[in-house]
Formats: structure tokens, sequence, C-alpha cells
């Protein structure tokens, strides 16, 4: 399956979803890394890495604008897919709409705990044992849409929201690109064929 990845900030993720896809059985390739920040971090480092890049800063346009202009790129690109990674710019429900299914973000809480900001922060302050991260199938409502995966840490006591975060980030790496891979990658699992088929067939 073909993916674009859309990003603001340095790409730790993008980069994860890239090294697993260079496996030779990973079910998924990067077509286009996209970013509303032509500055980003992460597109240098996709450029680096030899993967096509497109960037349009939003300063000036208004969001139906802005997220026609980054659909036409990533329909250009024949990505069949997006992963959102780090992409700090809510999509309007057009974008989101056109793409239902077929749009995953990653955000670094167990949800439905601590949707927006500052997760790492609020899961210390409430006492949490554990905090993690969720990859999810993105709706109009904010880190809402239905939940694909989630890989749930230990907090330590002497976690800052700092070290909690670098925590969660470890652990995100290892979570995107493995569930990714089994979203994009469930058309082919004999598994997942024959329960849909047993679903139609009731
Ligand atoms: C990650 O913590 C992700 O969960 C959130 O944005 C951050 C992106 O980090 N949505 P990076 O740019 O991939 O390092």
């Amino acid at each position: 399956a073909k993916v674009a990845v859309l990003l603001s900030g340095t790409g730790t993720n993008m980069a994860a979803l890239l090294y697993a896809s260079r496996f030779d059985d990973s079910p998924y390739e990067i077509v286009l890394v996209a970013s509303n920040d032509p500055d980003a971090e992460g597109l240098a480092l996709a450029r680096d890495e030899n993967v096509p890049t497109f960037a349009l800063a939003h300063r000036g346009m208004d969001r139906t604008e802005h997220d026609a202009a980054m659909d036409a790129a990533i329909r250009e690109s024949g990505a069949q897919y997006i992963a959102l990674a780090g992409y700090m710019r809510i999509l309007g429900a057009e974008i989101v709409s056109r793409w239902e299914g077929r749009l995953l973000n990653i955000h670094p809480s167990l949800l439905p705990k601590y949707k927006g900001l500052d997760t790492h922060a609020r899961a210390l302050e409430a006492g949490d044992a554990t905090h993690g991260c969720s990859v999810h199938l993105v709706t109009p409502e904010l880190d809402d849409g239905p939940v694909l995966g989630q890989l749930e840490i230990a907090i330590r006591s002497e976690d800052t929201p700092e070290t909690l975060a670098a925590r969660v980030k470890f652990a995100e790496h290892q979570l995107y690109p493995r569930v990714l891979g089994r979203y994009v990658g469930r058309c082919y699992d004999p598994d997942w064929l024959l329960q849909r088929v047993r679903e139609l067939a009731l």
C-alpha cells in the first residue's frame, strides 16, 4: 500500500514508519512526506532519505483551501492512505470525510484518556501508574476516532513530563509501523478475510 505521511515537526515517527517500510515484508511504502511548515525538520530528513516531499505554509490560507492543496498533492503521489505523524493542524471535515477509513493518527496517550495537548503532564498530575500511545482512525472530532492499537508503558516515580514524553516516543516508534502495517495489510491476512466472509454470510 502507498502511504503519505503528514508532519509539522521533527518527524521521528515518520522516520520510524519509513525505516520499518524498508524490510522486504513491509506491507506499505512511504510515497510522500508533506508538511504545513516548509522548515519542518522531518521534511528535510525525508528529502535526505530520497522520499518525495511537499510543503505548503498555511499562513494566509483558510483551512479548506490549505487542506485541498495538501489533498491534491497527496492524490498526485498515488497514496492510498494518510498517516498523520505530528501534523499540528486540525484537518477540516471535507478532507477527513474524503479519506474516511484511510486516515490514521498517532496520539501520545491511552485514548480515550487525555485528548489534546500536554498529555504527559496530565497523566503525571493525575497520578496514573501507566501512560502510553494510541494509533486511531481520524474522524472530524479531535483524537476521537476508533483506536486501532495502543502501547502501554509504566510511569516511573522520578518521571517528569520530559522523561515520560521521551519514553512514550520510544513506544510510539514501535507502535505506529506495526499498526499501520497491520491495518493496510489486512486484506492479505487470511484470518481477517475469513472473519469478513463470515460477517457477510450472516
Ligand atoms: C508525537 O508525540 C505524536 O504522538 C504527536 O506528535 C508527536 C510527533 O513527534 N501526534 P515526532 O515529530 O514524530 O517526533
